[in-house]
Parts: C-alpha cells; sequence; structure tokens
C-alpha cells in the first residue's frame, strides 16, 4: 500500500509540513510506504482549460511539475492533502494541483458532459487537513471543503478531514501535543483501512 502525502504550504518547514509529517508516520507505522512532496519545490502552473487531456489523456498543455506527479497519483493507494488556511480557503499551490487533477477525467459529448474518473479503477482513500491561526473554526472558511469536495468524484473516499487551528508561526503545531496525536491517529486509521485491518 503506497499513501502520497501533498503539502500545499509556501513554507516547507511550516506547520502543515510537521502536521503531513506526522500522519505519514502514522500510515508507515502500519506498515503502509510513505512519501511526501512540498508543491512550493514543483513549479505548477494553473489549468488553462484547453481541454488537450480530453484526447491526450493527460495534460500536454504543460511540461511542468505536474508530469512528475501524475505517476506517483496514479500508484497511490491513498493521498493525504494538507493546506495552510490562506483568506478562508486553501493555498494557491494547493488549488492549482487540484484544477491540474482534470486530466483524469474522461468525459461524454452531451451536455451536460457525463464524466468518470480513471483515478476510480480500485478503491483509492484520502485524508485532508487544514491548518489556520485564528481560533473559530469559521476562519478556515471553505478550506477543507475545497481539499474534499474534489477528491471524492476523482474516486477518493475522504476518509478524515481534519482542522486544525490556532497555529501562526512556522512549526508552532509542534508544540501542540495534543494535535500531532490526532494526526498520527489519522494516519494509523488510514493505513489501517487500506490494509482492511483494525487497529486496537
Ligand atoms: C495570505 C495568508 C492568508 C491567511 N488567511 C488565513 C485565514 O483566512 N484563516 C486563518 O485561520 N489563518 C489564515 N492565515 C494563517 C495561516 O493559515 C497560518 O499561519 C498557517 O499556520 C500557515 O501554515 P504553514 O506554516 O504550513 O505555512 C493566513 C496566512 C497568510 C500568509
Amino acid at each position: 500500500m503506497k499513501v502520497l502525502g501533498i503539502n500545499g504550504s509556501p513554507r516547507a518547514r511550516g506547520n502543515t509540513g510537521r502536521l503531513l509529517a506526522e500522519i505519514l508516520h502514522g500510515v508507515s507505522d502500519a506498515g503502509a510506504e510513505v512519501s511526501a512532496v512540498n508543491l512550493s519545490e514543483y513549479t505548477i502552473e494553473g489549468c488553462v482549460g484547453c481541454e488537450r487531456c480530453r484526447r491526450d489523456l493527460t495534460c500536454t498543455r504543460r511540461n511542468d511539475g505536474m508530469t512528475l506527479l501524475y505517476p506517483r497519483i496514479v500508484e497511490a493507494d491513498a493521498l493525504v492533502l494538507g493546506s495552510p488556511v490562506y483568506h478562508y480557503n486553501v493555498t494557491s499551490l494547493m488549488k492549482a494541483f487540484i484544477d491540474r487533477l482534470y486530466a483524469f477525467y474522461d468525459f461524454t459529448d452531451d451536455r451536460p458532459r457525463g464524466y468518470s474518473s480513471r483515478l476510480a479503477d480500485r478503491p483509492r482513500k484520502a485524508v485532508v487537513f487544514a491548518v489556520g491561526e485564528q481560533a473559530d473554526p469559521a476562519d478556515l472558511g471553505v478550506a477543507l471543503e475545497a481539499l474534499s469536495l474534489p477528491l471524492r468524484p476523482l474516486g477518493y473516499e475522504v476518509v478524515a478531514e481534519l482542522p486544525v487551528l490556532n497555529c501562526f508561526e512556522p512549526g508552532v503545531v509542534g508544540k501542540k501535543e495534543g494535535v500531532l496525536e490526532q494526526a498520527y491517529r489519522c494516519g494509523r486509521d488510514l493505513a489501517a483501512g487500506l490494509s482492511g485491518t483494525m487497529v486496537l
């Protein structure tokens, strides 16, 4: 079982990266293979809606970071998507990444178009989390939905949505034992779900 973590923060050593590491730690302790990507280290252009992926079954408009990431997404049994909250939403890095997943859809020719996802070829799971500085969950805005809603029609069962509050300085979440434990459990439960076993 392979789990791919995606860090949508421009700060590689920030709170999102720290939490992602903790979730993946739980995943690997439960026996699955993990890898992680900092989107800030890749150039990922936004989707331009050219629809060339209809014909080519991948994005041939851009030869950028997604060219490297598409095969890793295909081979992963699960994704962990984490983003800082920027203005009640995900970061532009994460939004560009999600929009470029459009290349996995097959559409029919009628209007409105019917669609199916080539990532729905087998059971896939996902965990999403969003990190914000404010204490009120309302200040996370639509970030969690912005992560989870696009994943479902793509073929992922989103098994956990984790809101993380009160984190501003880069890495401060590392001092919040309870949050780290929750993240670790999330990862462990994800791996257990993938292998169909129970973790007691
Ligand atoms: C441009 C920008 C917009 C932000 N908007 C919000 C927000 O709407 N709500 C919130 O709770 N925190 C907001 N924050 C705070 C970040 O979400 C917070 O510092 C987070 O811990 C950053 O994660 P990172 O360390 O992984 O980069 C914003 C920060 C920036 C730079």
